[in-house]
């Protein structure tokens, strides 16, 4: 594999509430034109050529700090935008996938990740992963948890690998936007050899020609692994 191929994309949208107050709009109103953004996204990764996977920071579990309005209207939002976006998934024959604990949403929103799984799951041209009250420590803790069940008393990296809850496939490049410089708890295990790129964009404002010229920048990277 050319160091330079991109096959899975990794992104944590930031800077929501920020965008909204510079023009004196409430947080959720940024939260709404995110939305949006995810949308623009995902089908410019649907067209791109070696892109398989897209995965969004959406909601995480330290997120449920924050006031409970704001918490509701994320998960409205969420609900409402798996409802819109049904058509865009299957016009552009994108497969959606959610990861972390959607248990501890309600029912309803559940039954509508499930099914937009299920409705999903024959599309080809690329896999939308929403992460949904993820934490990259709560992933791994879980898959260690299952492998004991599972009797083992001794693991392997690739019985972690295999055990977690993303599709298997280590992150290429990892996006932040907002000025932030941090892994939030973001997909720890898969992110061991990401090319990281940070952006004062705040998300709303993100487009798909800012992420082409951060793609065409990575062709530029010398990826290692560690060796010379
Ligand atoms: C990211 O934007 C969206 C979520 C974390 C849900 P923020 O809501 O964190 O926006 P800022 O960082 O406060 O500007
Ligand atoms: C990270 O953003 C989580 C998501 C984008 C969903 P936060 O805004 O929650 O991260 P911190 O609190 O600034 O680290
Ligand atoms: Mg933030």
């Amino acid at each position: 594999m050319q160091s330079s191929t991109i096959k899975h994309l990794a992104i944590i949208m930031d800077g929501n509430g920020r965008w909204a107050k510079e023009r004196g709009l409430k947080r959720t109103k940024g939260h709404e034109v995110g939305a949006e953004a995810i949308r623009d996204i995902t089908t410019y990764c649907a067209a791109h050529k070696t892109i398989e996977t897209a995965t969004f920071y959406a909601f995480s579990t330290e997120n449920w700090k924050r006031p409970k309005l704001e918490v509701e209207f994320l998960m409205k939002l969420l609900d409402r935008y798996l409802k819109k976006e049904l058509k865009t998934y299957q016009e552009h024959n994108i497969r959606f996938q959610a990861i972390g604990n959607i248990g501890a949403f309600s029912k309803a929103l559940q039954l509508r990740i499930r099914d937009t799984e299920y409705l999903t799951r024959n599309n080809k041209s690329l896999t939308q992963i929403l992460a949904l009250n993820y934490g990259g420590r709560a992933e791994i803790t879980s898959a260690v948890n299952q492998l004991i069940q599972e009797g083992k008393t001794k693991v392997t990296e690739d019985d972690i690998s295999e055990s977690l809850q993303t599709p298997y496939s280590d992150i290429d490049i990892l996006i932040r936007t907002s000025g932030e410089e941090r892994i939030s708890n973001f997909l720890l295990w898969q992110l061991s050899y990401a090319e990281f790129y940070f952006t004062q964009t705040l998300w709303p404002d993100f487009t798909a020609k800012e992420l082409d010229t951060i793609l065409a920048s990575f062709t530029q990277r010398h990826r290692r692994f560690g060796g010379l």
